[in-house]
């Protein structure tokens, strides 16, 4: 377990964060939320009044914020120009701004730099990982031991992500993720796939523990 990389990709809302953080405590291995550093830019592009429309101000901007991400899996952190943004990236606007800003190649180019640093840091040994994301498996880490493709009911997620956020509008909040999905697998560079060698989990008839067992159950046998 010691160098072994976990690639949970999947679509927005099935569960993939509490899963991947139960595996990685489970497993003594170390926990990357990639989301969490798209999710970042994103704020940080709010914060300096830059179009998240406009690919081209965005790229101009993407080499700026300066990104630093916490891989425990019982309190993942991340920070912006040293500034913790764990809370402020859960806003409902940056969950709008996210997937526009996450189809500009400039800002996926230097994140898949970061993301390659952090899973394997150039001075020495890391220790194993589960990274989640939308192109872990595919194009961040293709050499991954063990890959999965989690997916659930578009409903099922719309209910579960309603309730998270306090009782909001279950219609709403169905839109919303299906208009991410829709950008993240349609994007040209590095979208949603389900990658080569990946083991598809729907996730939509099963209680958060029971994915975890799943999951940690076949690491443990891809090992
Ligand atoms: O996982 P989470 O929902 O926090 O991700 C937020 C957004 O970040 C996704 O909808 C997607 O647009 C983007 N993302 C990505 N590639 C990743 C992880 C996230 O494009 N590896």
């Amino acid at each position: 377990l010691a160098t072994v990389v976990v690639a949970v990709d999947g679509t927005s809302g099935s569960g993939k964060s509490s899963t991947c953080r139960g595996v990685a405590g489970r497993l003594g291995l170390r926990y990357l939320d990639t989301g969490a550093m798209f999710r970042a830019v994103t704020w940080w592009m709010l914060q300096h009044g830059v179009d998240v429309h406009d690919p081209d101000a965005v790229a101009a901007r993407a080499g700026e914020p300066v990104l630093a991400s916490g891989t425990d899996p019982d309190g993942p952190t991340i920070a912006v120009d040293g500034v913790d943004v764990s809370a402020a990236i859960r806003t409902e606007e940056v969950t709008r701004a996210v997937s526009p800003v996450s189809t500009v190649p400039a800002v996926r180019a230097r994140l898949l730099a970061q993301q390659r640093e952090i899973i394997a840091p150039p001075g020495g040994p890391g220790g194993g990982i589960v990274v989640e994301g939308r192109d872990i498996g595919s194009t961040v880490w293709p050499e991954a031991e063990v890959k999965v493709y989690v997916t659930a009911d578009p409903a099922a997620r719309a209910a579960r992500r309603a309730l998270e956020e306090g009782g909001s509008d279950v219609a709403a909040t169905e839109q919303v993720l299906r208009e991410r999905d829709r950008i993240d697998s349609g994007r040209a560079t590095a979208p949603l796939v389900q990658a080569d060698g990946a083991v598809h989990v729907d996730t939509t008839p099963y209680t958060l523990d029971e994915v975890i067992d799943l999951l940690v159950d076949l690491v443990e046998r891809t090992l």
